[in-house]
């Protein structure tokens, strides 16, 4: 009855029942939420309360147990494994550190599309934009670029549509035997899959390691840290909370590499859609980009986003319509608790609507579903978690970890691939013809793939 739409269809029933409904799915009691002001109560006021996660089966399967970050309920060892990746990797200085590679990593993209914008060939904006973020991801991750050996692209596009399909499992337990949806069956493949490609990653580190052959690369990379740390235990205070052992260790690399790879590509790929349909919205920003970087300069420095104010607002914009995360990940109470008048016992699954967030006409007024930057203008509503009609990436405990590194990469790509070319749809397509439908998952992206066709707009040629 969700459909295969459930942040729409919620939507909808919201629109009905109030901004806090309650329903029963299956056994457990969910209560969804639908307004700004009711998120505020989850996601602020009785933020201790409602930051656990519930025991879904698809993180049996893909954390390993749960034993990564993002699935895995409020306690010691949730809060070390947060507090480690936060610091080394996550930190606004540990992602400062990878600003050359993603310089490099920018600068062959733009080399390849200056050679389709030559050939005036169709582009799949989509495929070159998540094959970028993967690659910058491998880098980060593994300290070393991405090789053909691992489809990882395929491997997190189902981990994420996986981890965010309504098993039916989750609500009525005794249908986990029966797998009416196949689901099962999919995470033990996808898990198979992925372990394999784990256990090579990790063994290739251990080895080189060993034998000294490191010198080659500047420092650590995430997962040698995490393979020190196994002996170390520096983030340990307790039994339960330690990261002690390989399956640890892959579950939290999981989580890093489904926890950046999707979300920051999704959002960008939204941007860039809706600049293709809004050209005055593009040419406006292509303007901010002459007079900020400068029509003789090709490189859009990470120093020049500050300076980037339009791009903010197209930003929030595209981030209010298309939250890459619709239902953000499902929250769970951890006590009984009373609010707005309604009893909400323990063990409660709580689903934010951030889809319908952006769109309550009660805050954003009545051209909800028009893409128009400007609303952002003399407005200080921020994306980051304080104002909660726009909470792309969630609010308060859960929030995400990942929010500097997510927002770097959306105003680099994005910001460089506007500065460079003039992007169009393919065959004449009018604007108006482009499909936005998106699907639904962990992460929403778009339905179909973005293609377009690109020209280059510069005076100069060379990097
Ligand atoms: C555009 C980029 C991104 C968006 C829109 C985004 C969005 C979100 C959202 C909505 C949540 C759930 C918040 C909640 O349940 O209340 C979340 C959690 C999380 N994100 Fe992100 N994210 C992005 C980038 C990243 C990156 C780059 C990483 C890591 C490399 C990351 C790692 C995580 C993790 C591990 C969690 C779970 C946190 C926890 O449960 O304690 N995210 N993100």
């Amino acid at each position: 009855m969700l459909g295969k739409l459930p942040h729409r269809t919620l939507q909808e029933l919201a629109k009905k029942y109030g901004p806090i409904m309650s329903m029963r799915l299956g056994y457990v009691p969910t209560i969804v939420v639908s307004s700004p002001e009711a998120a505020k109560l989850f996601l602020k006021t009785h933020d201790t309360v409602f930051a656990s996660r519930p025991k879904l089966q698809v993180s049996e399967y893909l954390s390993y147990g749960t034993k990564g970050m993002a699935f895995t309920e409020y306690g010691p060892y949730w809060r070390n494994v947060r507090k480690f990746c936060t610091h080394e990797l996550l930190s606004v200085a540990k992602i400062d550190l990878f600003k050359t590679m993603r310089r490099e990593q920018l600068e062959s993209l733009v080399q390849s599309l200056m050679e389709a914008a030559k050939a005036e060939v169709v582009v799949d904006v989509s495929e070159k934009v998540f094959g970028l973020i993967e690659d910058m991801t491998y880098r980060m991750l593994f300290g070393r670029n991405k090789d053909d050996r691992f489809d990882i692209k395929s491997i997190v596009q189902e981990t994420m549509s996986l981890a965010g399909a309504f098993n039916m499992a989750d609500y009525v337990p005794f249908f986990a035997a029966l797998d009416l949806q196949g689901l099962t069956r999919r995470f033990k493949e996808t898990n198979k899959v992925l372990d394999k490609m784990l256990e090579i990653i990790i063994e290739e580190h251990i080895q080189e390691a060993n034998s000294g052959q490191r010198s080659h690369r500047h420092e650590l990379d995430f997962v040698d840290i995490m393979l020190s740390l196994m002996k170390k235990s520096t983030y340990t205070h307790d039994e339960q909370s330690y990261i002690n052992d390989r399956t640890n260790v892959k579950a939290i690399i999981l989580d890093m590499i489904a926890g950046a790879i999707d979300t920051s590509a999704t959002a960008i790929e939204w941007v860039l859609s809706e600049l293709l349909r809004h050209p005055r919205a593009m040419r406006q920003l292509q303007e901010e980009l002459n007079s900020v970087v400068g029509m003789n300069q090709i490189r859009v420095e990470e120093t020049d986003l500050a300076k980037l104010n339009y791009l903010d607002m197209v930003i929030k914009e595209s981030l209010r319509l298309h939250p890459v995360a619709t239902l953000l990940i499902p929250h769970e109470s951890m006590e009984d608790i009373v609010i707005d008048e309604y009893y909400i016992p323990k063990k409660s699954r709580i689903i934010i609507n951030c889809w319908a967030l952006g769109r309550d006409p009660k805050v954003w007024s009545d051209n909800v579903e028009e893409f128009f930057p400007e609303r952002f203008i003399g407005s200080n509503i921020d994306l980051r978690g304080r104002d909660f009609q726009l909470i792309p990436f969630g609010s308060g405990r859960r929030g995400c970890p990942g929010m500097h590194l997510g927002l770097t990469n959306i105003r680099l790509v994005v910001a460089q691939l506007v500065h460079c070319f003039h992007w169009e749809l393919p065959d004449g397509m009018s604007t108006s013809d482009l499909d936005m439908s998106e699907i639904f998952g962990l992460t929403s992206p778009r339905a179909k793939h973005l293609l377009a066709v690109p020209t280059y707009r510069l005076r100069v040629q060379d990097f």
